[in-house]
């Protein structure tokens, strides 16, 4: 039989695991000889020809008029320069060109004028983007391999609070924060007892103080790395209370980071959806009359409300299962 929330919990985190873009080249020419000393033209055109009146690229040098030089590229990484006949001839590293290719450092001279062609890899912004998330969703599985309980919960979390930061039109930058927030907000667990995170009987009130410790040791994991602080300081304060009766600072309202009240209903909506140690899961609608009757003391009513609209949505989108 299919669990309600095995339905949600099927839903992909959109970030792409497997689509990893390449690192793309970026190809130049730099001027090295004339008044045009250090000037660069970029090659990113699919063909490119240097020297000629009226064409895509020329080299501001009246001699340059006189040339007939092409360089022609298909793929952005191999180009190939080809000598159209000129009067006084193109060379390639000191060698006159007919057809060549060009490789990076090499130094073209058209009349007068010397060139060197650079080919380097351009950081794809995007291409990072996706190794920092999937490591910090390796790191994120190691924690949640630990507890079998919470197997997928980081995962799932992680897809709430995404949803929730949709529905309040926060931006991207913050929106990613939650993202990375959500992935690792019980890291901190790696420095609680297994013995205490599995216990089915109540907890001492000393086991209870290591408990909540994971908030403060998983912000302290995760905020030497450089593009986590924000994350780490949502990490923090993912457990605080809207009427200030959570912890670890007892934060009240809105001084309680919004990215960590949302993480905190997500947080809690997982928990109660799935089964514990001490108690069997509840249904979606149970979960949420409990989010509800509680929205105001532990949860913030703006979150609340943005949830339970994205979570309908989400429903409405999602074809049942049989
Ligand atoms: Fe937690």
């Amino acid at each position: 039989m299919v669990r309600e929330y095995d339905k949600i919990r099927s839903t992909k985190i959109s970030m792409s695991e497997t689509e990893i873009p390449k690192l793309r080249k970026e190809s130049s020419l730099v001027v090295l000889s004339g008044k045009e000393i250090g000037k660069e033209i970029r090659l990113t055109q699919e063909k490119s020809i240097l020297g000629r009146h009226g064409l895509d690229i020329q080299i501001d040098d009246e001699k340059a008029s006189r040339q007939h030089v092409k360089i022609i590229t298909t793929d952005f990484e191999n180009y190939e320069l080809i000598d159209l006949n000129s009067t006084n001839h193109t060379y390639l590293n000191n060698k006159k060109v007919t057809e060549s290719k060009l490789a990076n450092g090499d130094k073209i001279r058209i009349g007068d004028t010397i060139l060197k062609f650079v080919q380097k890899d351009e950081i794809d912004v995007e291409y990072i983007r996706q190794l920092n998330f999937n490591t910090i969703k390796a790191l994120a599985l190691a924690v949640d391999a630990k507890d079998p309980y919470t197997r997928g919960h980081a995962e799932r979390v992680t897809h709430y609070a995404d949803i929730i930061a949709v529905e309040m039109a926060l931006d991207n930058t913050r929106a990613g924060a939650i993202k990375y927030a959500a992935l690792l907000h019980d890291i901190g667990k790696i420095g609680v007892s297994e013995h205490i995170l599995e216990k089915k009987k109540k907890l001492s009130e000393e086991e209870w103080e290591a408990i909540k410790n994971h908030v403060e040791i998983g912000e302290s994991i995760i905020e030497p790395i450089d593009f986590l602080q924000t994350s780490s300081m949502i990490v923090r304060h993912h457990h605080e209370h809207f009427d200030g009766s959570g912890y670890p600072d007892g934060l009240k309202g809105d001084s309680i980071p919004l990215e960590a009240r949302i993480l905190g209903v997500a947080d809690a909506f997982d928990a109660l959806t799935t089964d514990r140690p001490y108690r069997k899961h509840k249904t979606i609608a149970e979960a949420l009359v409990e989010i509800s009757s509680n929205s105001g003391r532990q949860f913030d009513p703006e979150v609340v409300k943005a949830f339970k609209s994205a979570l309908k949505k989400e429903t409405e989108n999602t074809p049942r299962a049989e």
